[in-house]
């Protein structure tokens, strides 16, 4: 037995899957969805024995072949991170196998939304969110980036309501009272990039190879936020070579979706807080394309390798920023993240979990949702820009283009990194001693810092509170560099002078308003509370969540109202969120 990924029990030395087919029933009134999975191996049983697949919280009714004979078939047991395995015994010679099954109401990957959750109040509205490993609560898979699939999939939804995937739709037509949705997806993916959604959908064009969805109300603005989808596909394409998804259509979810973006391929799911209505948040839209190559071409084979997925993802993104902004902009967006690396770091080293801020972890018995952060993304990042500083630019280019042609549609470990560096680049991991940045923990001393003079000019005025002419050509980012390196001893009368002159409490901007909120709190400016309340109320992103309860719970005076607030909204939470600020807010500390 060997199990390539410590989150499957996917078990190399039994048939692998190579194509998928689901038909599911979506029903609102139980919140469940109704599956019949039939899994085609790559080759078919060379001996009788067992097929290990994970699952999570699943009802299993039926297994058989694929011709419909009946297979022998087994729980085995239960793991707080890894599920519950499904055990099929396969007789020798089996091609693959057909499992009806029913997930449960609070599947991990889905949430059902009532119609008061939507932009338009009156349709409900279900979406899945798989990645890392939330595939076998929807269906029994081998849910590993080891084994990649392409699938065929029909949804059948109540009419009325539009059902998409992160595939090619094929054809829809009514059935009774339901409209079934045919969906094809040709390229092989991993499980986690499997992704659907239902709901009062509307679309509009953005390009010839780009199509936006979002609830009608909302189509409008999200077309002017990101009508410049082609630029960045135009540009990423210069920068990594052709894109091989044929389509890159983008879905506005509900504000309960608890990530900024998620790169499902061929249908990227970005959180509603995007619509600024500035266009500034529109890195996020070029951090997901960019997965269509670092990520969804090249793979980590499992979570202990995500820095291959996010370090070469949050570059790749700067690079495209900077083709089409210059490198001002991705120099700013770059202390951004050096902001959050550090905190993350110091964060970690207090919690006495420094480990976790290696590039290579090892989560053996650690669900990967616990172990997220952003030292994979910035961390990963810089090692590349500090690569590509000792490299020179055309020559990391000519590296970076030769790693991603040949894992395409591949699964790649750190250890694959490195061979496939030293080859094309001998000598340059040495130089900045990679292997520290790797299996170390922290940010190596001599690690780039991003400069400018934009910069500069920033820092100058922090802890001041600056003139509406210093500030005059302040962009969002600049503004969020200011708010973030406010000291926390600033006086309410500053504050208030600040926010008046400003506008910090009305910002559009959810990076802004959230920045805001946060120096706000820490120094103890207590008037932002309702305003506070008033965002967690409506919105579900993780990203906002995490620091501003954290934040709360670490007030004695504020502590409680973390509580209520939290039990308030805990059935409005997507249930890894519901997961994540349960935990933070059961810290003592
Ligand atoms: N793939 C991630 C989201 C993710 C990671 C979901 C791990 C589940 C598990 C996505 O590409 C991402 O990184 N989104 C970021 C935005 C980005 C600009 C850093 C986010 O959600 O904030
Ligand atoms: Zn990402």
């Amino acid at each position: 037995m060997a199990r390539p990924d410590p989150h499957s029990v996917t078990d190399d030395t039994q048939p692998a899957t190579r194509h998928l087919e689901l038909d599911a029933q979506v029903d609102f009134a139980t919140r469940r969805l109704t599956c019949t999975t039939t899994l085609h191996f790559r080759t078919a049983a060379a001996d009788a024995g067992p097929l290990d697949l994970d699952t999570r919280n699943l009802e299993v009714t039926t297994v058989t072949d694929t011709a419909g004979v009946a297979l022998t078939w087994e729980w085995l047991a239960p793991d707080a991170v890894l599920g519950t395995p499904l055990r099929i015994h396969l007789p020798k010679g089996t091609t693959g196998v057909r499992v009806t099954s029913r997930t449960a109401p609070d599947a991990s990957a889905l949430q059902w939304l009532e119609p008061s959750m939507t932009h338009g109040g009156k349709q409900p509205f279900l979406f899945s969110q798989c990645q890392a490993i939330h595939a076998r609560s929807v269906l029994p898979c081998q849910d590993t980036p080891a084994r990649r699939i392409s699938y065929r999939a029909s949804l059948s939804v109540p009419t009325g309501l539009v059902a998409v995937m992160a595939a090619a739709p094929v054809r829809s037509e009514p059935v009774g009272a339901q409209t079934v949705f045919h969906f094809e997806m040709p390229q092989a993916i991993p499980p986690y990039l499997l992704a659907f959604a239902v709901g009062d959908l509307a679309s509009k064009d953005l390009s010839p190879r780009s199509r936006l969805w979002s609830e009608p109300g909302l189509l409008d603005s999200a077309a002017w936020e990101f009508a410049d989808v082609e630029r960045h596909l135009t540009a990423a394409e210069a920068l990594f070579g052709p894109y091989d998804w044929e389509r890159f259509d983008l879905l506005v979810m509900p504000p309960s979706f608890p990530y900024g973006g998620m790169e499902n391929p061929r249908l990227t799911f970005l959180t509603p807080t995007l619509l600024a209505g500035d266009r500034s948040m529109v890195n996020v839209v070029a951090h997901e394309l960019a997965h269509s190559w670092t990520g969804n071409l090249v793979t980590n084979l499992n979570a202990e390798h995500f820095w291959l997925n996010e370090g070469f993802t949050v570059f790749a993104e700067r690079r495209i920023l900077e083709a089409l902004e210059g490198p001002e902009l991705a120099t700013l967006h770059a202390a951004l993240g050096r902001n959050d690396l550090d905190a993350a770091i110091t964060r970690f080293t207090k919690a006495g979990t420094p480990e976790l801020t290696k590039l290579r972890t090892h989560l053996t018995g650690i669900d990967p949702d616990e172990a997220f952060s952003v030292v994979p993304y910035e961390k990963g990042a810089l090692l590349l820009k500090t690569l590509e500083a000792a490299a020179g630019r055309a020559a990391f280019d000519v590296v970076l283009k030769s790693w991603l042609q040949t894992h395409r549609f591949g699964a790649v470990t750190t250890d694959d990194f490195l061979a496939h560096f030293s080859k094309a680049a001998p000598g340059l991991l040495e130089k900045v001693n990679a292997l520290r940045w790797i299996d170390e923990p922290g940010v190596p001393d001599d690690a780039p810092r991003p400069t400018s003079s934009r910069l500069d000019a920033v820092k100058a005025l922090t802890g001041t509170v600056p003139s509406k002419d210093e500030t005059a050509t302040w962009t969002v980012i600049e503004w969020q560099l200011f708010l973030e390196w406010s000291p926390h001893t600033l006086t309410s009368a500053q504050l208030t002078t600040l926010d008046e002159r400003f506008h910090f409490s009305s910002s559009k901007n959810a990076e802004v308003h959230v920045a805001w909120l946060l120096l706000a709190l820490h120094c103890q400016h207590d008037v932002v509370l309702p305003a506070v309340e008033a965002f967690l109320n409506r919105v579900g992103r993780m990203k906002y969540l995490k620091p501003l309860y954290t934040t709360l719970h670490g007030r004695a005076s504020t502590r409680a109202l973390a509580a209520r607030l939290f039990e308030q909204n805990r059935p409005r939470l997507h249930p890894i969120a519901r997961s994540v600020v349960g935990g933070l807010l059961a810290k003592t500390t």
